[in-house]
């Protein structure tokens, strides 16, 4: 069971190392916790035995990138856990042609890779076939196989809003397992949108929910506490 936390621009290096303190106290050994800081925080990180990774990173060694991380800087940290392809870097202009290409650039560098998918509103609108086919055009060139590549669904109305329902989460889900079924692939399946401590047992209990990619539930630590408590309790 994948438990991770993006805490997006949230949580400065020293409020991290105060959430880490505690978080330490509550690990599993059944729980795989990722946590994904703000870059700043990838250069001190505060001793917790997580996997820690990036929010972002240009697929290169390094160069002339402004405001950019390269796999350089980022395994001379020890991270080699990568987001890719989140609906907030998307919505600022990267493509799917760019996501694909970060995932094979670190899926090279044998990184671990949460790829995030999921529809707007407009698609969900139109029914299971349109979200099925938009999440489709979202795996193309994805390297499925890879096999530390996690895939974490997250529709984007229910970010920040309220979560999807229990059978469009398990539904969508089934439809993202044969997607990747007929490419060959298994990989573990994430739902992210508005995860709290009071629907995280419910979702974790789904078919085909492996996981959990959780934003600003994961602000406070005992919350976070109370969803992996959930994960263990769905186990
Ligand atoms: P919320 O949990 O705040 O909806 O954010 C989800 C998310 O975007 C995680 O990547």
């Amino acid at each position: 069971m994948i438990i991770a936390a993006n805490f997006k621009m949230h949580l400065t290096p020293r409020k991290l190392a105060t959430f880490a303190a505690t978080l330490r106290e509550s690990l599993d050994s059944r729980l795989q916790i990722l946590l994904f800081p703000n870059t700043a925080c990838l250069a001190n990180l505060p001793q917790c035995p997580v996997r820690w990774g990036a929010q972002n990173a240009y697929p290169a060694q390094n160069g002339a990138f402004s405001g950019e991380i390269g796999a350089e800087v980022l395994e001379s940290l020890a991270i080699q856990t990568l987001l890719v392809g989140h609906s907030e870097r998307r919505a600022l202009g990267e493509s799917q042609d760019f996501c694909a290409q970060k995932c094979r650039f670190y899926a090279e560098l044998g990184f671990t890779l949460v790829y995030c998918i999921g529809e707007p509103h407009d698609v969900r609108a139109r029914g299971r076939e349109s979200v099925r086919a938009f999440l489709d055009a979202q795996l193309q060139d994805i390297p499925l196989d890879y096999p530390n590549l996690i895939i974490a669904y997250e529709p984007i109305w229910a970010i920040g809003t309220q979560a999807a329902g229990m059978e469009q989460i398990e539904q969508t889900h089934a439809d993202i397992r044969a997607l990747c079924a007929e490419r060959g692939a298994t990989p573990p399946l994430l739902y992210g949108g508005s995860v709290k401590p009071n629907n995280a047992r419910a979702i974790l209990s789904l078919s085909n929910v492996n996981g959990v990619l959780v934003g600003s539930a994961a602000l406070v630590v005992s919350d976070f506490v109370q969803i992996m408590q959930a994960g263990l309790q769905a186990l």
